[in-house]
């Protein structure tokens, strides 16, 4: 099995890597963009092309594995997750800050078999900063391993918190409540407007706790396996266990962490992927 992970990571690296240039084209901003879901749920032609070659360069290398693609979904592809080996990509998590130019943005591609992740390649080519995880092999960030902070508790974290790509009124309402028990609790808040790059920063020990209610499994396969091999953990944001479908995600640099936070928080339902 680790020799397949290995071909699997190499194929997908290459792919991932070829096409972050097309997002490098784009560094100062891509102000043509379509609406999703809603006003603030963007698409551009670059999120359609990368998830394109991607899919078509790892289907061609890997006939009988699966996809779940962002933009696929959106197009009508069921979003379906079985034991088959299953490629889940965003071609570009944070397609907002995409689109203004803001350079936190990233190709997020995960592997998963069995329903595990197994394969975690998170790229933000603006600024040449390539996260990546295999199964039981660690974290690492351009090649060098990473870790999770040493935080424990909340009022001495770093929290990575979005406001997401809804205006729904329940959910801005628990964001709200959150968002100002986080400014009471911890010990700042910060937000990238990148799901997968935010639980990138917590692999990396730069930020100690990140939730968000409303993201997809595209936004969260690569950050689970990478946050999990730095060290930390993956849960439901009410302390259960991680379910990459429920569109529900808390990730901490430790599990005392991740259930004083899940504690703390007011909780939101979003309908499953
Ligand atoms: C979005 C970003 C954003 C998060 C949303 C995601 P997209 O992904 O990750 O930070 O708050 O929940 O949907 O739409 O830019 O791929």
């Amino acid at each position: 099995m680790s020799d397949n992970i290995d071909e699997y990571f190499d194929v997908a690296l290459s792919l991932v890597r070829s096409a972050g240039n097309l997002i490098k084209e784009h560094v100062d901003g891509c102000n043509v963009f379509e609406l999703k879901s809603c006003d603030i749920d963007l698409v551009t032609e670059i999120d359609k092309k990368v998830e394109e070659t991607l899919i078509g360069g790892l289907s061609k290398a890997f006939p009988t594995h699966k996809f779940i693609g962002e933009e696929s979904v959106a197009d009508g592809v069921k979003c379906v997750l079985t034991d088959d080996p299953t490629w889940i990509i965003d071609p570009v998590d944070g397609t907002m800050n995409f689109v203004h130019g803001f350079p936190h943005n990233c190709i997020s591609l995960g592997l998963s078999i069995n329903k595990e992740n197994m394969i975690g390649i998170i790229y933000n080519p603006n600024l040449e900063q390539l996260f990546t995880a295999k199964k039981g092999q660690g974290a690492f960030l351009n090649g060098r391993q990473i870790h999770v902070s040493q935080v424990k508790e909340l009022n001495k974290a770093l929290v990575v918190f979005e406001t997401g790509t809804s205006r729904d009124e329940e959910k801005c309402k628990v964001v709200f409540e959150n968002l100002k028990r986080m400014i009471n609790l911890g010990h700042g808040v910060r937000s990238l407007g990148s799901a997968a790059l935010n639980m990138a920063m917590v692999a990396m020990g730069g930020a100690d706790v990140n939730f968000e209610f409303g993201i997809h499994a595209w936004d969260i396969s690569a950050g689970d396996i990478l946050v999990r091999e730095a060290g930390g953990v993956c849960i439901d944001p009410a302390g259960g266990p991680f379910d990459m479908l429920s569109r529900r995600v808390l990730c901490a640099s430790s599990q005392e962490l991740a259930e004083e936070v899940a504690k703390s928080i007011d909780q939101f339902y979003p309908e499953r992927d």
